[in-house]
Parts: structure tokens; C-alpha cells; sequence
């Protein structure tokens, strides 16, 4: 068993189960470029690794991630061209989408933004009732991310994810699960546990079995989705740096009405 503290990711490994936990709660678990180049390093160094065989990802009971920080939106905006170095927070989507072995998370309280897409790449989601998920990209004067383009339309239908990406507005617990987004909804101090127990069973069971099947199923859908998230990462990084994002952003930080008369 092993635990560190990596900023404010904290990393926790025991009996095959890697666990990583937003920990920066007084910013409502916002991640900066640093939290995404710690998960991105924690996920990579154990993807081939098969003494970890399941990874979790989880935050706190009243509150799962707001999103991206939005002052490192404003102030360090990821380079998301194509021939850029890979900016913290495209590995850590490259990181989930390629993870080869079973990804967890436990949601509770709010999931704005990439706490909601990245959802879209774990393969058991389970949520306290508490839990408010939310893709407010256009209302950030952004667009989506993480494929959600693409596996949210999957997912739930082009009405429905329109609805989600185009309005922006909170869903809940029940919501999310009618639609297929998680598995369970459980008392919010329960979230975690339950998904813990569930991580331990899957660490229990036979890992290239796991593997083939995780490959199995997502096997027809890199062709799809590869160009999906790369046209994404390049509208996203031109959209932020543009005069809507700052506006909104701008709006958001001062807690007033942005002003989009201009955009
Ligand atoms: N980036 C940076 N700081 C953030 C943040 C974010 N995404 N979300 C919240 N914070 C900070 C707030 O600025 C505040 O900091 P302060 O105490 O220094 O003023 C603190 O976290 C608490 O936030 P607050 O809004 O008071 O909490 P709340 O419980 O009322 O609401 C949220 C929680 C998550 C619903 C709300 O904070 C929110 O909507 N945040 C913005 C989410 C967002 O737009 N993310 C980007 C998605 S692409």
C-alpha cells in the first residue's frame, strides 16, 4: 500500500487498485495544468504496469471537480495545435481514452465541464444523489471536449446531447442514469466506498480477461473518435483564446452576467 500527495492530486495504491482523488476543495477541486500532468503521470506509469489493475478516480462527497481552473484558462491557455507539444490536459485525455484496464469513478456534487466528459471514457460510473453534472463549453464561449462530440451523441442521441452541450445546463443523479451516463446512484458518503468495493471485485478478476474485453469493446472506436477529439482540442484552443471565452470567463471569475453582445 502506498499513498502520495502529488499537488493536489492525491494517489493512493492498495490490492490493485490505483486510486487518484481530487484534493483541492477549497477551489471545489478546479484542476490546474499541474493536477493534469499528475494524473496523466499516474495513469501513464501504470497503464503497462500489472500491479495495478483497476483506477479510480474520485473527489469529495460534496463535490467531484468544477472543471477546468479557470484562472489557468485565462492565464495559461493549453497550445492545442496539432504539431505542439501535448499540452498536461490532452495527456491526461489521452491517458483515459487509452487506459487498458477498468476506470472507475465516483461522483458526488458538482462535475462541471471535463468532470462530466471525462466520465464518457470510464466504463463504471457511480454517482451520489448530490451529484450535478454540467457541459457549460458554449456558455464558456468554448466547445466541447474530451470526444463528448461524439460519445455523448452516442450515448444519449443527437436531441439530447445537443440539449446538454448547446444549453449547457446542470442534469442530476437520476438523469444521468435513465440516460446511461452511470450505473448507480447512492447516498453521497456512500459514493466512494461502493466504487471502491466495485474496484476491488474487478481487481479480483482474471486481468487479460479484463483487458480483451475493455479492447473488445471499444474496438471499432478510435476511427471515429481520434478525429473527433483532435478537431475538438483545435476549435477548443482557438475558442479560448477568442473575445466570447474572455468574456465569459472574465463574467464567471467576477460573479456577474456576461455580455456577448460583441461575439
Ligand atoms: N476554476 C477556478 N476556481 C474555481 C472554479 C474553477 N473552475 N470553480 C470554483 N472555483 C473557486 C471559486 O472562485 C471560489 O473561490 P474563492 O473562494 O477564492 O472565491 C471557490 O472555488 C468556491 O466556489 P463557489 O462558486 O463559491 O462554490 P459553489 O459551491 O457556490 O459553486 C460550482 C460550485 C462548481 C457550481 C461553481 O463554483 C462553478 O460553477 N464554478 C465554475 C465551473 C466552470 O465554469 N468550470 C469550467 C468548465 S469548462
Amino acid at each position: 500500500m502506498s499513498t502520495e500527495t502529488v499537488t493536489d492530486i492525491l494517489s493512493h495504491r492498495e490490492g490493485g487498485v490505483l486510486t487518484l482523488t481530487f484534493n483541492r476543495l477549497d477551489k471545489k477541486n478546479a484542476i490546474t495544468t499541474a493536477m493534469y500532468a499528475a494524473l496523466a503521470a499516474a495513469l501513464d506509469a501504470t497503464a503497462n504496469d500489472d500491479s495495478v489493475r483497476v483506477a479510480v478516480i474520485q473527489g469529495d462527497l460534496s463535490c467531484f471537480t468544477a472543471g477546468n481552473d479557470l484562472a489557468d484558462f485565462l492565464d495559461n491557455p493549453p497550445d492545442m495545435s496539432p504539431d505542439a507539444e501535448p499540452a498536461p490536459v490532452v495527456r491526461f485525455l489521452n491517458a483515459i481514452k487509452a487506459w487498458p484496464k477498468p476506470l472507475v469513478a465516483a461522483v458526488a456534487g458538482p462535475a462541471v465541464g471535463i468532470g462530466t466528459t471525462l466520465l464518457l471514457h470510464c466504463d463504471l460510473v457511480y454517482a451520489g444523489d448530490n451529484a450535478a453534472f454540467s457541459m457549460p463549453f458554449v456558455n464558456l464561449g468554448l466547445c466541447p471536449e474530451a470526444g463528448a462530440s461524439l460519445l455523448l451523441t452516442q450515448l444519449v442521441g443527437y436531441p439530447r446531447a445537443a440539449e446538454k452541450l448547446m444549453l449547457g445546463e446542470a442534469f442530476y443523479a437520476e438523469e444521468a442514469l435513465e440516460m446511461g451516463l452511470v450505473n448507480r446512484v447512492l447516498p453521497p458518503q456512500e459514493v466512494n466506498g461502493y466504487a471502491q468495493a466495485q474496484a476491488a471485485k474487478l481487481a479480483a478478476k482474471p486481468l487479460a480477461s479484463l483487458k480483451a474485453t475493455k479492447q473488445l469493446m471499444k474496438m471499432s472506436l478510435p476511427a471515429q473518435l481520434n478525429p473527433v477529439m483532435s478537431a475538438e482540442l483545435q476549435q477548443f484552443g482557438t475558442l479560448l483564446r477568442g473575445p466570447a471565452a474572455k468574456e465569459a470567463i472574465n463574467a464567471v471569475m467576477q460573479k456577474r452576467k456576461p455580455d456577448f453582445s460583441n461575439c
